[in-house]
């Protein structure tokens, strides 16, 4: 299970290295091989190509209604990304931008217009709102069966059952890029590091529908690195800068990385490897997990920026073709009920 390590056997090394007393067994020799970086694009490019027939043989594009609100600059980014996508695949996007004084009644309204509006198969409301704004009744607003982040109560429920419905974008991604790569889920020990509604729960059930045995650890959790040092896979999402280290990770362990943090004080990119980048950039950006631990420690992990990132906008993509998809086969239901056809 530990991919980057190779045991070496005593005939690996000279007859004379050490007395036979002092040697380590055979078992305990391991080789610390590279790891396996496992970027997101190929596993992105791979999941939208599928998408291109299945929105070809549509009778309409789908539709996706993105609403931003304020000037959050990395919530700005995110959404530039999820419209370029959209006009790359052939999806419709109906951006709409709102003022950061906007009120929950305001967000309400226009949910409530693009829930009833034909044509438009997905609404993302970019998180986080304002403090202002009651987040959880604008999210509970739009219809589960327009709910291209799977954040509505109904498609929560639909994971918890195990059955189809929208899923929460980037653990779902996370799923895809594991089976990409063929690291094995089912019977291994992962562990779930944050305990978010967007991520760490969603993530934890889809690995428990892979049967993969799952703990989730977080802020109170006592013991943490030893807890996550038992985890063959170990997914970061608790939005603290290179805060797993190397004595959380167990050697050879699959870690994926989910945070986005950006770091602009420069002894602090010098302390995680990255002076030359921030020379360069005036900023580097660096997950949860500590890029330079992670390369000795694991025997693959995703990289930041260039591994979790880029699926979340794939499966924001499928949940929204899915959507469509249904949408547009119930329309046909209904134009030639049973018998009539
Ligand atoms: N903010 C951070 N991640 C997400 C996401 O997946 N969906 C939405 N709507 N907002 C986010």
């Amino acid at each position: 299970m530990n991919q980057a390590y190779t045991r070496c056997t005593d005939g690996d090394k000279p007859a004379s290295a050490e007395p036979p007393q002092n040697r380590p067994t055979p078992s305990a020799i391991l080789v610390r091989g590279m790891p396996q970086i496992l970027h997101g694009a190929p596993v992105q490019a791979k999941i939208l190509q599928d998408l291109k027939p299945r929105i070809q043989r549509l009778d309409r594009p789908p539709g996706l209604a993105v609403v931003l609100v304020g000037h959050d600059p990395a919530s700005q980014i995110y959404v530039r990304s999820k419209i370029k996508a959209c006009r790359e695949l052939g999806i419709h996007s109906d951006s709409h931008e709102l003022p950061a004084n906007v009120t929950t009644e305001e967000l309400l309204t226009l949910v409530h217009v693009l829930n009833e509006r034909p044509g438009i198969d997905g609404i993302l409301v970019q998180m986080p709102l304002p403090k202002h704004v009651d987040s959880r009744r604008v999210l509970e607003a739009v219809a589960a069966d327009k709910d291209a982040d799977g954040f509505h109560p109904t498609n929560v429920g639909y994971l918890v059952a195990g059955r189809p419905a929208p899923r929460s974008c980037t653990p779902a991604g996370i799923i895809e890029l594991l089976k990409f790569y063929e690291i094995q889920i089912a019977g291994r020990n992962a562990v779930v590091l944050g305990r978010s509604d967007i991520v760490g729960k969603p993530m934890a059930l889809m690995l428990l529908h892979e049967n993969a045995t799952v703990t989730i650890c977080h802020s109170k959790t006592e013991n943490l690195p030893e807890m996550c040092r038992r985890a063959d896979l170990l997914v970061a999402a608790i939005g603290r800068a290179a805060f797993v280290t190397a004595d959380f990770i167990s050697p050879g362990a699959t870690v994926i990385d989910v945070g986005i943090n950006r770091i602009t004080d420069p002894a602090e990119a010098a302390r995680l490897g990255r002076a030359e980048e921030y020379a360069i950039k005036g900023k580097v950006v660096v997950g949860d997990v500590h890029p330079v631990d992670v390369v000795h420690a694991a025997g693959s992990y995703t990289p930041v920026p260039g591994g979790v990132g880029p699926l979340t906008i794939a499966m924001l993509m499928s949940n929204t073709v899915e959507l469509a998809e249904r949408h547009l086969e119930t329309a046909s239901h209904l134009e030639s009920p049973k018998g009539a056809r």
